[in-house]
């Protein structure tokens, strides 16, 4: 198991179908970092839906994990905020940068950077209801005519968010086009509580780049995270002490790969667990000779034990090289 106690200007971004207690778990075992849940919507949470009752539970982990809420109804996110506690939340991360349509169509994620009064309302209700620090993730605006992230960041501040995270990026953009990092510093300029900065970091010299550039308290990563748990460590290493760390051998990349695989397994059953692994193995073979017709033939397997043989006989066949 990694350090984890140390305090850390490096922070996982959340990410839907990627940070979940396997993710994490590898993640915190490579050292630093602040990690973070998928969201869960609250909605969900107040339906007793088991699949979200499961991403909010980090109650087994012995690293601290906020836990990100989506939804808009603020009375949902006072009974959300205090299951979220008793499943062993650290801090509460409120999503306000969500562009998925289903989602926004809903009124939630970066919807709720169109409707300022009503995010006030649901971090203040937040606020009261829990004794966890709360933070709130958003975007640089709804679009290119609704750049507002620094009012925005402002109505955060005031409404008693202890930290918050803004992607530079408009939710018209998506994940396209270059993050914005010139918002990012108007943000950290414009209010008194930690500003992290998100967007196109995908290394550690680009997180020093932003902290330099827009004088920002932490960084988040996201993508680059992608078949690279080591990543959020690195960086912050790098952060605290200049030194770049060696990049991972295929070896390490094949012990990772397979501890992925099994915790995988473990979590969500041999058939869920395999169904999963293959956009992950994906990730870690990239650039990898012939990882092209590795994933083909991984993702054609569906029992544990093929997976493990052709994992050895792909990687002995790399290392031989
Ligand atoms: C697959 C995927 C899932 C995501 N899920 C979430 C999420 O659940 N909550 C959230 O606030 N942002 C989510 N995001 C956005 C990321 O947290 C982050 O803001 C974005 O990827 C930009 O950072 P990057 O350039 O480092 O990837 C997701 C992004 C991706 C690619």
């Amino acid at each position: 198991m990694g350090i984890q106690s140390e305090k850390s200007r490096v922070y996982m971004a959340p990410m839907a179908g990627i940070t979940d207690y396997p993710f994490r778990h590898l993640v915190a075992a490579c050292g630093s970092g602040n990690l973070i849940t998928e969201m869960v919507a609250i909605n969900a949470i107040q339906r007793h839906n088991p699949k979200s009752y499961q991403i909010a539970d980090v109650s087994k982990e012995n690293y601290p994990v906020t836990v990100q809420l989506v939804g808009n109804n603020p009375l949902l996110f006072t009974d959300a905020a205090k299951l979220v506690a008793d499943l062993g939340a650290q801090e509460i991360d409120i999503n306000m940068g969500c562009p998925v349509k289903k989602i926004v169509n809903n009124g939630c994620g970066s919807a709720l950077m169109k409707d300022i009064p009503l995010a006030a309302k649901i971090i203040e209700t937040t606020v009261k209801a829990t004794p966890l620090k709360v933070s709130v993730k958003f975007r640089k605006g709804w679009d290119n005519d609704h750049v507002n992230a620094v009012e925005f960041a402002q109505m955060c501040e005031q409404s008693g968010a202890h930290r918050i995270a803004v992607h530079g990026r408009t939710r018209a953009q998506g994940y396209s086009g270059d993050a914005d990092w010139n918002i990012i510093k108007e943000v950290k300029q414009a209010v008194k509580i930690p500003v992290i900065g998100n967007g196109d970091i995908t290394t550690p010299q680009k997180a020093a780049e932003m902290i330099e550039k827009c004088g920002v308290d932490g960084v988040m990563i996201g993508r680059a995270l992608l078949g690279n748990p080591w990543l959020l460590n690195k960086t912050h290493q790098y952060l605290e002490g200049g030194r770049a760390a060696a990049d991972q051998t295929t070896s390490d990349i094949k012990k990772m790969l397979l501890k992925h695989l099994n915790l995988l397994i473990e979590y969500y059953g041999e058939k869920g667990g395999i169904s999963i692994s293959r956009k992950h193995i994906s990730w870690y073979v990239r650039g990898l000779y012939e990882a092209k017709r590795f994933r083909e033939q991984y993702t054609k397997l569906t029992d544990t034990d093929s997976i493990r043989k052709l994992i050895e006989s792909y990687f002995t066949e790399v290392e031989s090289r």
